[in-house]
């Protein structure tokens, strides 16, 4: 009886591989993907059965407060990576390279994936842009390294866009999308990110693929979506973009608790009698 509970434990702890969410796209299955920084997101996540964990480099505004993402470094990924892999007993853990870790070239693209594989414990890389970027990902693939692709709002391009707006709604922009999505599938990608982009275009994308596409602000034609976990939860709640949906609204808890907390404080109410030693 035992054993059968400790087996049935073990089965649902399985640990989720891109094999696992190519599997998911094949039954028809769809993939959930949250964003996670830290240990103890990390955690509540994972055990709450979430598929993937993304260590966005979305840390450089989420965690740090810049406006872009385009601060973040390496080693700063990597300490993100390290403690949400601490934390993952189920989740496909995948970590974005941040920028200037690849770009143009294809030796410190890999260089930079072996740190994070190696210095994190991370299961995959991710990494943003179409045919600029096929040749860093083969190189990658060379060590062994699975690649997730991210196209349509790339935020670490947002200096050449100008604008977080809604991507490839010109046919030259959307065409170039589909080029690059099975680009990136024969180059070797196991998914790819689809962001900001119109939902007819990301379901028509998505199916010309055997990869799985992971949607945010995409629509619902992709085979899972994405969103930043500080904006479902209402952690973040000055960033309310169409396409987020709140599941929760802890700023407002937080606040509540805090401001009880600090009252209690100050008016020597906390800690009481049972709480001291
Ligand atoms: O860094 C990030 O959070 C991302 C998601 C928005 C896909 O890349």
């Amino acid at each position: 009886m035992r054993y059968l509970y400790a087996m049935s434990i073990q089965k649902e702890q399985k640990r989720i591989t891109t094999n696992t969410i190519l599997e998911m796209k094949q039954n028809g299955e769809k993939i959930a993907m949250l964003t996670a920084y830290d240990y103890s997101m990390a955690k509540m996540l994972d055990e709450a059965g979430v598929d993937v964990l993304l260590v966005g480099d979305s840390a450089s505004n989420v965690m740090a407060g810049h406006e872009t993402t385009l601060p973040i470094t390496l080693d700063q990924m990597i300490y993100h990576a390290q403690s949400v892999v601490r934390a993952a007993k189920r989740s496909l853990v995948v970590v974005d390279l941040p920028f200037g870790s690849y770009q143009g070239n294809t030796k410190r693209a890999l260089d930079s994936s072996i740190r994070i594989m190696k210095e994190s414990g991370a299961h995959a890389v991710k990494l943003e842009g179409g045919s600029e970027v096929t040749d860093s990902i083969r190189r990658i693939l060379t060590a062994g390294i699975p690649v997730m692709g991210h196209l349509g709002l790339t935020p670490q391009s947002i200096y050449k866009f100008g604008t977080y707006a809604v991507r490839a709604k010109e046919e030259a922009e959307a065409n170039k999308l589909r080029t690059d999505a099975l680009l990136l599938e024969k180059a070797g990608c196991f998914s790819l990110v689809l962001e900001k982009i119109p939902a007819i275009l990301a379901e028509e994308v998505s199916k010309s693929l055997h990869i799985p596409t992971i949607g945010i602000g995409a629509g619902k034609g992709t085979d899972g979506q994405v969103l930043v976990s500080h904006d479902m939860l209402g952690i973040n709640h000055e960033f309310n973009p169409r396409f987020l949906r709140r599941y929760a609204r802890l700023h407002e808890i937080i606040q509540e608790a805090v401001q009880h907390y600090t009252k209690d404080v100050k008016e020597n109410k906390f800690p009481s009698d049972s709480e001291q030693y």
